[in-house]
């Protein structure tokens, strides 16, 4: 129940749990904690059109996929994306397919996040969640009492909270009042990321090394292609003509390779993404608590970024459930801990495999990737450490 009524000229209102952030990360919480029976306000500073509109991975974890039908959310998923049993990891002559189904019994969905967030919002839509789009000025204040700031349609607005949970991405407002430790690498590439209106030339997903630099042939549904190319941190996206992008694609995919021919199309958008990883902690301040990309950024290798911010809301929401319905603190003081085992986990992983798969100017390093690419491919044990993890560990591991 949100109660408002005007103060002056500041808007009043108050929940049980303050979210800012209406991604992924922010919407599931709302939903999951409705269906604990706790109260929530969504504050967003972009439009609902942007949030549902941006491109971002689209591989869904064992355990994301279970947490999502659990929470039935999983209908359009199930009928609409993909489910994959492995990948390709591949290198300049030869293709290994990993089959995770085999190896860990767990499968991973190819299902992009833009649907997962429309799917987010028409469920909460149905609930009669209050979601604000479109806030400017966001500020979190005082975390043992919290409260939040923002101004829309012009109007200064304080919601107050028992809780607030900053699910507001790493450049959001809600880290400034969770101080601690953070550990941060950024790599010297980037990916050159494209979406093509071609039908995929691959069943299940390629992970490509190549001395020109890493390439990934990924899909979204049967008519759309999801490709990416390292490239410079630095790079101008438009020195890349589309004819650029599909020649590199080709020679770094395998092009003619045993047969196999990479589909080109039309180009529907294309873009340049930086990689990092960064990890903060504690999560959580007072009655303030972070969850997504608000204390951990991946970089894209691997796909982990969705999955761990649908893990850290998996244990928050009946943590604050707990807190919030019977007055126990006992799930909410051992968060940060437990999200930060499977972040430090996912941390690894991007990491090990960006590391494993982008090029640099060493040829000793270029030696130990395909050293390294060679027993993943033909060794169960390596095989199985990289499907445990790619396919997802359960979430409270
Ligand atoms: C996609 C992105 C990834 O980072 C990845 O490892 C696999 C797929 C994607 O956008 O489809």
């Amino acid at each position: 129940m949100v109660r408002s009524a005007s103060a002056g000229l500041t808007v009043r209102m108050r929940t049980q749990v303050a979210i800012v952030g209406a991604g992924p990360a922010g919407l599931l919480l709302s939903h999951l904690l409705a269906q604990g029976g706790v109260d929530s306000v969504v504050v967003e500073t972009r439009t609902r059109e942007y949030v549902e509109s941006r491109i971002r991975a689209g591989i869904l974890e064992h355990s994301t996929v279970e947490l999502l039908r659990s929470a039935g959310l999983g209908s359009r998923l199930l009928q609409e994306g993909a489910e994959h049993r492995g990948i390709y990891l591949q290198w300049p002559g030869e293709r290994h397919h990993l089959d995770f189904l085999e190896l860990v019994g767990r499968s991973v969905w190819v299902y992009g996040q833009t649907e997962v967030q429309k799917d987010l919002g028409r469920a909460r839509d149905a609930a009669g969640q209050q979601v604000i789009y479109d806030v400017r000025d966001t500020e979190v204040h005082e975390p043992a009492t919290p409260y939040v700031t923002f101004t829309v349609d012009g109007r200064l607005t304080r919601l107050d909270a028992d809780v607030v949970v900053g699910c507001d991405g790493s450049f959001g407002p809600t880290r400034a009042v969770v101080p601690g430790t953070t550990w941060q690498r950024t790599y010297p590439y980037s990916w050159l990321g494209v979406l093509a209106d071609v039908a995929p030339s691959t069943d299940e997903l390629i992970y490509a090394w190549h001395p020109d630099g890493f390439a990934l042939n990924s899909m979204r549904s049967p008519t759309v292609t999801r490709l990416y190319l390292q490239v410079p941190s630095d790079t101008d996206i438009d020195d890349w003509s589309d004819d650029r992008i599909w020649q590199a694609l080709a020679d770094r995919l395998g092009h003619g390779q045993d047969g196999w021919r990479l589909q080109s199309g039309p180009i529907t958008e294309k873009s340049v993404l930086p990689m990092r990883s960064l990890v903060q902690a504690p999560m959580r301040n007072g009655n303030v608590f972070l969850a997504g990309d608000a204390a951990h950024i991946v970089p894209p290798t691997g796909a982990k970024g969705l999955n761990l911010a649908v893990a850290d809301v998996g244990l928050l929401a009946p943590a604050l459930v707990a807190l919030l319905r019977e007055n126990d603190p006992r799930l909410a003081d051992t968060y940060s801990d437990r999200a930060l085992r499977r972040v430090w986990r996912c941390t690894h992983f991007s990491w090990w495999m960006t590391t494993m798969l982008h090029t640099g100017d060493d040829p000793f390093d270029a030696q130990l990737q395909l050293s390294q690419l060679r027993w993943v491919a033909s060794s169960v044990a390596g095989a199985t450490g990289l499907a445990e993890n790619y396919a997802g560990l359960p979430i409270g591991f």
